[in-house]
């Protein structure tokens, strides 16, 4: 049977944790520029609704790197833009290429390509997960710390996208997560709810002061996410005392790690000198992308690492 992965939870700890094995084991092939072209002759499709950087451009050198092939296919240019059916899209793409990543506005339009495909499919975003982003940044975590089980995880902002699924993933990685978040931008109900039951470790709260006492990561995101732009200046009002700043960093555990999925927008959600200080580590966590993502490819299109 297929394998998708739509929201994080559609890995099990034990197979999120061999992922990242197989990332780190993927990026010391490629710093000893050995081979490793596990998927010659593959292909990926790669639907962008939004804007990216990260995701296009580490999909698409990963696939290279591998042996196979991406193609970037913008909405607009297929016929989907003309009004064809995502569910014929979704048979028709399935018979030219081996797995189909999609950036969507709506979660539900990936879960509808992704019954109709016969081939993986992969969200590269939607408006509720980001799961590519956390196996990256667990990696990320777990070359700098050592492991992420039992390490305290705060994320300081909009309860978004990123934000929902390293919740979920809590349940997965044994880390305590807690959010503070403005009213009305917490994590959703239904994924809060979903992480606990699965096991997950997870505290709401308003007051980032609070969230980063004793944290070993602070973590936060943009504060209008691709989509929002609308809500921007209720954003920017609610988000002010949001802020990671040199001196909410100082609250955490001395040596804990700064992270940022990226795009950074220096002065809002974090300042210059956090994401430029000696606790940042945006640019592996940016890095790890390209590892997390061929590991992830190379495990779906079934050959061992
Ligand atoms: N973090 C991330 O997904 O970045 P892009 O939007 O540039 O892909
Ligand atoms: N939360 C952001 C992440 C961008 C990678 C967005 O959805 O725009």
């Amino acid at each position: 049977m297929k394998r998708d992965l739509i929201s994080i939870l559609d890995l099990t700890g034990s197979e999120l944790s061999a992922l990242i094995e197989d990332a780190i084991r993927l990026k010391m092939l490629r710093q000893e520029g050995r081979p490793h072209q596990f998927l010659f002759g593959k292909s990926l499709a790669m639907v962008f609704e939004k804007s990216s950087t990260r995701t296009r451009v580490s999909f698409e050198t990963g696939m290279a790197e591998l042996g196979g092939h991406a193609l970037f296919l913008n909405p607009q240019d297929l016929q989907i833009g003309r009004g064809e059916e995502v569910r014929d899209t979704a048979r028709v793409l399935s018979r030219y290429v081996s797995a189909v990543m999609i950036r969507a506005y709506r979660h539900e339009s990936i879960e509808e390509f992704a019954r109709y495909a016969e081939v993986p499919v992969i969200n590269g975003l939607s408006d509720r997960e980001h799961p590519c982003q956390i196996i990256a940044d667990l990696m990320t975590i777990r070359e700098h710390l050592g492991h992420t089980d039992g390490i305290r995880l705060a994320w300081i902002g909009d309860g978004n996208n990123v934000c929902n699924s390293l919740v979920l993933a809590s349940a997965l990685a044994g880390y305590e997560i807690t959010v503070a978040s403005p009213d009305g931008y917490q994590p959703r109900a239904d994924t809060v709810e979903k992480a606990r039951n699965a096991g997950g470790n997870v505290t709401l709260v308003r007051d980032p002061v609070e969230a980063v006492r004793d944290a070993d990561v602070v973590a936060t995101d943009t504060w209008i996410s691709m989509g929002e732009e609308a809500d921007r200046e209720n954003r920017l009002r609610s988000f002010q005392d949001y802020t990671i700043t040199s001196s909410l960093m100082n609250k955490a555990s001395p040596e804990a790690l700064f992270m940022h999925c990226l795009p950074a927008h220096r002065g809002r959600e974090v300042t210059d000198e956090v994401i430029e200080g000696r606790q940042s580590v945006v640019w592996d966590e940016a890095e790890n992308r390209l590892h997390a993502q061929k590991a992830l490819l190379v495990k779906m299109l079934g050959r061992d690492v």
